[in-house]
């Protein structure tokens, strides 16, 4: 379903460097690596939000790279994203924040909007909450709202930038129980990046870690588990020995 080709990304300097990657149809593929490696950048070019300086993206096979801003937004349609530390609009209701993508990528019926925002609440365990606004949430209730934003437009493509960061063990654990559930469910191509990496194993199908700009690993979750490679061994397993 994506397709990542030689993609390069450079700021001041280089952050993605020929990355080539595969996110299939109907799994979840998790991106790992240490802080600053470009894990967000990479989600970011395939959401579309930032153009990269080479290589391309594809979506079901559609070049981003040919499309103007009128395609790419055809395109992000058929995208969720939960945006690291969470991108709630502080001046809408949870409700508003989660109708948000409805309005303004769909043209559906009021009624129909309300509906899912309720069922929404309710799938992620916070019912009732439509009126409250982000600012009275707790750190995992705003993660639950954004991925109930993410998925109300019922989009095949998810990406998640870091849904458990800052979250303690057990609420983390739910969060992880909610995304592959809804993954299983919708049968959708989910690409999440995660600093806990032995939670993150736990839901994927796939690893991918990023290190100096470069697809380090990529291979099942097992094979990330029981990987000889020293620097791929090192950051999975958390160990202070090691090239890192
Ligand atoms: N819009 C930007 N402008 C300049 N530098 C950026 C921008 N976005 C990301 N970077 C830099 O790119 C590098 C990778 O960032 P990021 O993808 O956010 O890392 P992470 O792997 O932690 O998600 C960092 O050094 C960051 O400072
Ligand atoms: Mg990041």
């Amino acid at each position: 379903m994506i397709r990542i080709q030689d993609l390069s990304v450079a700021f001041r300097s280089p952050v993605l460097d020929g990355v080539s990657l595969h996110a299939p149809a109907a799994s979840i593929l998790a991106l790992v690596g240490p802080g600053a490696s470009g894990k967000s950048v990479l989600l970011k070019s395939v959401a579309g939000l930032l153009r990269p300086d080479r290589g391309e993206v594809f979506v079901n096979d559609v070049a981003l790279g040919d499309r103007d801003e009128a395609g790419l937004a055809e395109v992000r349609k058929g995208i969720g994203m939960l945006f690291q530390n969470y991108a709630l609009f502080d001046y809408l209701t949870v409700g508003e924040n989660i109708a948000f993508p409805l309005r303004r990528l769909f043209d559906l019926p009021e009624e129909e909007i309300q509906e899912r925002v309720t069922e929404r609440l309710v799938r992620v365990s916070l019912p009732g909450f439509e009126e409250r606004i982000p600012r009275s949430l707790s750190g995992g209730q705003k993660k639950r709202v954004g991925i109930a934003r993410a998925t109300v437009a019922r989009a095949p493509i998810l990406l998640y930038d870091d849904p458990t960061a800052g979250l303690d063990p057990v609420t983390s654990q739910k969060i992880y129980d909610l995304i592959k559930g809804e993954q299983r469910e919708q049968q959708s191509c989910v690409m999440v990046i995660s600093s806990d990496v032995a939670g993150i194993l736990s839901i994927a199908d796939r690893v991918a870690m990023l290190h100096q700009g470069r697809i380090a690993f990529d291979g099942t979750a097992e094979e990330a588990r029981t990987s000889q490679d020293p620097l791929v061994r090192q950051f999975i397993h958390g160990l202070l020995e090691g090239p890192l």
